[in-house]
């Protein structure tokens, strides 16, 4: 069994062969109905809990759809709802779980809730996004530039905005991926140190740019997420926006990168704050496939965890 924790806790040989078969497993559903089962049901018998302490929409119903049409059964559970909210150790969750399900996804704030998790659970543990990470979102998004410009390897990605935690599992990926990427945002929202170190390691080009217009210079790929995570203190909006408004994704900076240059979003968007409608809803955004990529990327995913 393994832990899908991060992506640099994961051989790369091992996230390519799971971004191949996400896309082979796409590809196998084509002109099925959403819900119909897939023809291989490698998770029958099998109970998926997805526990959720912060909201969600893709990850919740991508994960819930991934596991049944893949033959086995879910259940979402809202941490708050559960003794994990009320006081209970994480360890002891860890290991009454694992009595009644054979895989456990997390959304979690601390991620030392997931790690805990992970080393308590005779299952594997899945991270459905942390503070620092968002694994999962970053193997669709890799997934979706192989479906739509071929291997991402050598490319220019330009992440702008916030370090987040997209932004540092998009670190993490680069050096797995072999890309380079440039960060250009606020000194303030730099993304943190060891992020960038574990790419450069890799032989990634990692740079830090001030100016928006510099840094999608030659870009194949555009990324922007939103400005206030929901970590993040509503009382900082205000101040994030005064920060972040110059690196906003608007058609005028798009047409600084290659022309042939993607935008992506992981979503949920906030339309004429880091990106307009204009590049949202325009012929090179690739927000939607990267939403549905989602689910065939978590169900090869899990199929990894299982070994199934
Ligand atoms: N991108 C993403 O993880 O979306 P949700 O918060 O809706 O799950
Ligand atoms: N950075 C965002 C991603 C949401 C999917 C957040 O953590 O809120």
């Amino acid at each position: 069994m393994n832990h899908f924790l991060d992506i640099h806790k994961t051989d790369a040989h091992e996230l390519h062969a799971i971004v191949d078969q996400a896309t082979a497993m796409k590809q196998a559903r084509l002109g099925r109905p959403k819900v119909a089962p897939d023809d291989e049901l490698p998770l029958d018998g099998r109970m998926v809990a997805l526990i959720f302490e912060k909201p969600s929409t893709r990850t919740r119903v991508s994960f819930d759809v991934g596991v049944r049409q893949m033959g086995g059964q879910s259940m979402v559970l809202s941490g708050k709802d559960m003794q994990l909210g009320h006081g209970e150790t994480i360890a002891d969750t860890a290991r009454v779980l694992s009595r009644y399900v054979d895989m456990i996804m997390i959304r979690t704030f601390d991620e030392t809730v997931l790690t805990e998790m992970a080393e308590y659970a005779d299952v594997p543990v899945i991270n459905g996004l942390t503070d620092r990470t968002h694994p999962c979102q970053i193997m669709a998004d890799v997934m979706t530039y192989q479906e739509h410009r071929g291997s991402i390897k050598g490319k220019k990605v330009v992440w702008l905005g916030d370090g987040n935690n997209v932004c540092a599992s998009f670190l993490h990926a680069a050096g797995q991926f072999e890309f380079d990427l440039t960060f250009a945002g606020p000194a303030q929202l730099d993304p943190e140190a060891d992020f960038m170190g574990f790419a450069r390691s890799k032989g990634s080009q990692i740079q830090v740019e001030r100016d928006a217009y510099k840094a999608v210079e030659g870009a194949d790929l555009i990324v922007a997420d939103t400005w206030v995570s929901m970590h993040d203190s509503q009382s900082s909006k205000e101040r994030r926006h005064n920060m972040l408004r110059p690196y906003q994704v608007n058609e005028h900076l798009m047409s600084f990168a290659k022309p042939d240059a993607l935008f992506m979003h992981c979503l949920p968007a906030h339309r004429e704050e880091e990106v307009t409608s204009a590049v949202m809803d325009g012929p090179q955004s690739v927000i939607f496939d990267e939403a549905e990529n989602r689910l065939h990327a978590q169900k090869a995913v899990m199929r990894w965890c299982l070994g199934v």
